[in-house]
């Protein structure tokens, strides 16, 4: 059983997407293990997209993380990781297929619906950013 955390971004948060979203993980076999809305500082943005510090898109993506709040989450399942990132589709929305959660919805590189983690390492690591382990069930 793998786990990995899934963000729904602001731009899916205020367009009332989050049922549809998680509807999505759930008719895909993975399971909610935690779930928290929360509003992003943006130190605590920063902090969490660490690895995109130096890149020229830091600010632009630290300050649309903090325009409203996001919906952070633990899925679980077999190959959760893949098959998370597999409905989310591409990061650039241009290139996310139809059928995918960006793909359908996503409108534009920042405002791109959903975060997922990248590997089993990050997935550890982002899972403890948001959650205590006593939160995940
Ligand atoms: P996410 O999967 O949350 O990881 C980092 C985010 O940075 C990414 O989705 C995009 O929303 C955003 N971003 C903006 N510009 C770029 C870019 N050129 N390459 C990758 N990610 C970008």
């Amino acid at each position: 059983m793998e786990q990995t955390l899934s963000i729904i971004k602001p731009d899916g948060v205020s367009r009332n997407l989050v049922g549809e979203i998680i509807r999505r993980f759930e008719q895909a076999g993975l399971r909610v293990a935690a779930v928290r809305k929360l509003h992003l500082s943006a130190r605590e943005a920063g902090d969490f997209y660490d690895v995109h510090r130096q890149r020229p898109f830091f600010g632009d993506l630290v300050s649309f993380m903090t325009s409203g709040p996001v919906v952070a989450m633990v899925l679980e399942g077999p190959g959760a990781i893949a098959k998370n990132r597999d409905l989310m589709g591409a990061t650039n929305p241009k290139d996310a297929a139809k059928g995918t959660i960006r793909g359908d919805f996503s409108e534009s590189i920042d405002a791109n619906t959903v975060h997922g983690s990248d590997g089993p390492q990050t997935a550890a690591q982002e899972i403890a950013f948001f959650f205590a382990r006593r939160e995940i069930m």
